[in-house]
């Protein structure tokens, strides 16, 4: 299973780089904007920066909602680094762009989706990663988890390629409960990776070995 972290902010994500378990970074709109990066070009800077932190996929969003846009904004990311993934939303011109990209051996993530059917054409379109949006349902009282199940079993009938990305991961359960149906990759925040790490036993069991230890040296 992938881990990606799904922020903006660069300390989070050298924090998570350090940690030794990150395979790459998904970015949003929304996200750039809570960093305060706002501005085409100081917009493509901090994409260039996070590419220099991490090893792996950084996906890009693009704002434009036409096929023509798309294509020319997601051409513009994708030559800023070689790490760059097009993400493109799921609308019928998403979808064309998505092909078009896909063609051309371009990387592309398909966000904001919320059906099994949307990742069906997603998989279709030859898209790199789909993006199932778990706590945005799991908001609605719906359940997020399912989806991932519904696409993982559709997704193995026919042996699509398409990485299941499963986003808007909001806590540690989520991932655990990710991984154990088999999403290929989550995105989440640092907060919920760091979770992973804790257990009241590890501490205490370290402080008695340590204790052990301190009483024979
Ligand atoms: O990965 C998608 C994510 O950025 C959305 O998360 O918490 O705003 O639903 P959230």
């Amino acid at each position: 299973m992938k881990f990606f972290i799904d922020t903006a902010n660069l300390d989070q994500i050298r924090e998570a780089q350090a940690l030794g378990i990150l395979d790459g970074v998904t970015t949003n709109p929304s996200l750039m904007a809570k960093e305060g990066i706002t501005g085409e070009e100081n917009i493509k800077n901090h994409y260039k920066a996070i590419c220099e932190i991490v090893d792996g996929d950084v996906s890009a969003e693009v704002i434009a909602t036409d096929y023509e846009g798309m294509v020319k904004e997601g051409e513009a990311l994708a030559a800023l680094h070689s790490q760059i993934v097009v993400k493109l939303p799921m609308i019928a011109d998403g979808v064309k762009a998505c092909k078009y990209f896909s063609d051309k051996g371009i990387k592309t993530n398909v966000t904001l989706v919320f059906s099994a059917g949307q990742a069906l054409l997603a998989a279709k379109a030859g898209a790199t990663y789909v993006s199932p949006f778990i706590g945005r349902l799991d908001d609605i009282s719906t359940d997020g988890l399912n989806l991932i199940a519904e696409i993982r079993h559709i997704y193995d009938n026919y042996m699509f390629e398409t990485e299941i990305l499963a986003a808007s991961v909001r806590h540690t359960m989520h991932i655990i409960d990710c991984a154990k149906i088999g999403a290929d990759v989550m995105t989440g925040p640092l907060k919920a990776i760091e979770g992973l790490l804790k257990h009241p036993l590890t501490d205490s069991g370290l402080e008695k070995f340590l204790a052990d230890y301190k009483k024979g040296n």
